[in-house]
């Protein structure tokens, strides 16, 4: 396949890609801002384990669905000169994991499985310029994920919280946001309404003031 044809793939992928997860609207969001932002190092807290057919041609499962997304974004970075990695943390490895790493998107992943996003030690490693919080989704996970990694955002740090506010866990993840917020004042949150025919769906949205 040309390189030409392979980022068509890649783009229709992206405009396409739609799980009960993360909804096409939250993804188009997110990728507006990776791809404005250009992001060296990403984060996310959260993978799960069901496929879809981009990575399982049989079909046999859905899932893992903003992992495959930013490593697509990455690849598509890449394109542009802006190399780096996405880091993403699951207390468990899920099924089906192989297929992502030994894709031709692997050389951009950096999966931690088995453990909890807080017992994974961030010393050493580079400065975290986009964080998508999608892991445990009560106030201490949230809370605990936004504290934990904090001495690691970069100057120009982005996080989007997965399923703020609009179900009986985002406002755990809502109440584990301001908690952060109002212990660090130098942050602000903002809730992002997004709508499509399935209803409204919000991301919440830090970044350092101004
Ligand atoms: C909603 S799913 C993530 C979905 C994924 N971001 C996607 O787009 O497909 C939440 C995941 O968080 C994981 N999880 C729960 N608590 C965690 C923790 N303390 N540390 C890391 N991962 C955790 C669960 O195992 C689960 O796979």
């Amino acid at each position: 396949m040309t390189e030409e044809l392979f980022v068509k793939k890649c783009k229709d992928f992206l405009d396409n890609l739609q799980t009960g997860n993360l909804q096409h609207v939250q993804l188009n969001y997110i990728r507006t801002l990776v791809l404005q932002q250009k992001p060296k190092t990403i984060l996310e807290t959260g993978v799960n384990d069901l496929l879809s057919s981009f990575w399982d041609p049989y079909q046999t499962s859905l899932g893992a669905t903003s992992t495959r997304a930013f490593l697509v974004m990455r690849y598509l970075l890449s394109l542009e000169g802006v190399e780096g990695e996405l880091y993403s943390i699951d207390i468990r490895r899920g099924k089906g994991m192989e297929k992502i790493e030994q894709s031709e998107f692997g050389k951009y992943w950096r999966p931690f499985f088995g453990k909890s996003s807080l017992e994974v030690d961030w010393t050493g490693k580079p400065p975290i310029d986009f964080f998508f919080v999608d892991g445990a989704h009560t106030f201490e996970g949230v809370y605990g994920d936004l504290t934990h990694f904090k001495p690691y955002f970069s100057d120009k740090i982005i996080i989007i919280l997965h399923d703020y506010s609009n179900r009986e866990d985002g406002h755990r993840v809502k109440a584990g946001a301001l908690e952060f917020i109002y212990k660090n004042p130098e942050f602000t949150v903002e809730q992002i309404p997004l709508k499509n025919e399935y209803g409204l769906f919000y991301l919440g949205e830090i970044r350092r003031k101004a």
